[in-house]
């Protein structure tokens, strides 16, 4: 079943029921901020302290960071991860299946958006909700002239515990340390004693995010790069949306196409960046 819901303060969201799960997407940012498979815990991590206030994004899910990713390479002022996760999508298909649901949300160029990114553009995103979690972001250009763009599925996974969980299947790849400003290349699993911020390069196999009973599997198309973060004990106090002991709980592994894994789109083509997620 797949019906339209709001908070009190007037939030739009759509909610999303089927035999195997159930899945809440705002309609700001075309936002999936729950996922869960009946009697499982909740694989998407959510801040207590996140409000779903119009304007911001919601701290925790999947915010959509697109056309950039990070800060805007030229101009400071712009808002951090682009404009996606905060402008209002449209759902322009859906189909309720026993065991899956699929929707299709929408957002194309605007007068808004020309303000901050000089080009014409049509954005879907397709949400297959099931046994397995599917996201498809296919950008296709409308402009005349070639654009590029970095993008991420900024997914915050909810976790038993910060010293419980490692992350496979990025060994050997380089990385680029955000704190540092160095290139590594990645030793072993990933694992957390304090901040990391990294952008990881050459991806291309299934990525595990290992935890004490549970291990999740992220497999994506169309994207060579990942994002590993978790602010720790001092970013996470002076951040916004953030209780202070928020670090314990969430771990972000975002499939991306971020810095040397930006793509150009010339007129009238498209890229999807897809990711499957999976819980075993
Ligand atoms: C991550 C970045 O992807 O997003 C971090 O690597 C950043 O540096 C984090 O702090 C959260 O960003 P925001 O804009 O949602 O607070």
């Amino acid at each position: 079943m797949i019906s339209f819901k709001t908070f009190p303060d007037g939030f739009e969201y759509i909610e999303v029921v089927n035999s195997i799960a159930k899945a809440k997407i705002a309609l700001q940012g075309a936002h999936l901020f729950h996922y869960e498979r009946h009697g499982e815990t909740p694989l998407l991590w959510v801040s207590k302290a996140s409000n779903f206030t119009l304007g911001e994004s919601i701290r925790g899910g999947i915010p959509l960071c697109w056309p950039w990713f990070g800060m805007h390479k030229t101009d400071a002022d712009m808002p951090q991860h682009g404009f996606a996760r905060t402008f209002m999508w449209k759902l322009i298909d859906s189909k309720d299946l026993q065991n899956t649901s699929k929707l299709t949300l929408l957002l194309v160029s605007s007068e808004e958006s020309l303000t901050l990114w000089p080009y014409q553009f049509e954005l879907t995103y397709t949400l297959t909700i099931g046994r397995e979690l599917s996201l498809e972001l296919t950008t296709k250009n409308l402009d005349t002239e070639a654009f590029s763009i970095t993008q991420a599925l900024h997914t915050y996974f909810n976790i038993s515990h910060i010293s419980n969980i490692h992350v496979n299947g990025l060994q050997n790849k380089p990385y680029f340390d955000a704190l540092t400003g160095e290139n590594i290349i990645q030793k072993g699993a990933v694992t957390f004693n304090s901040e990391i911020d990294r952008v990881y390069q050459n991806v291309n196999k299934p990525i595990n995010l290992m935890d004490k009973r549970k291990k999740i599997t992220i497999s994506t198309n169309g994207s060579n790069s990942a994002v590993v973060w978790n602010p720790w004990i001092e970013k996470c106090a002076r951040m916004s949306a953030m209780e202070n002991d928020s670090y314990k709980t969430m771990v972000c592994i975002e499939s991306a196409n971020a810095f040397d894994d930006a793509r150009t789109i010339e007129p009238g083509d498209t890229h999807t960046l897809k990711a499957s997620i999976v819980r075993t």
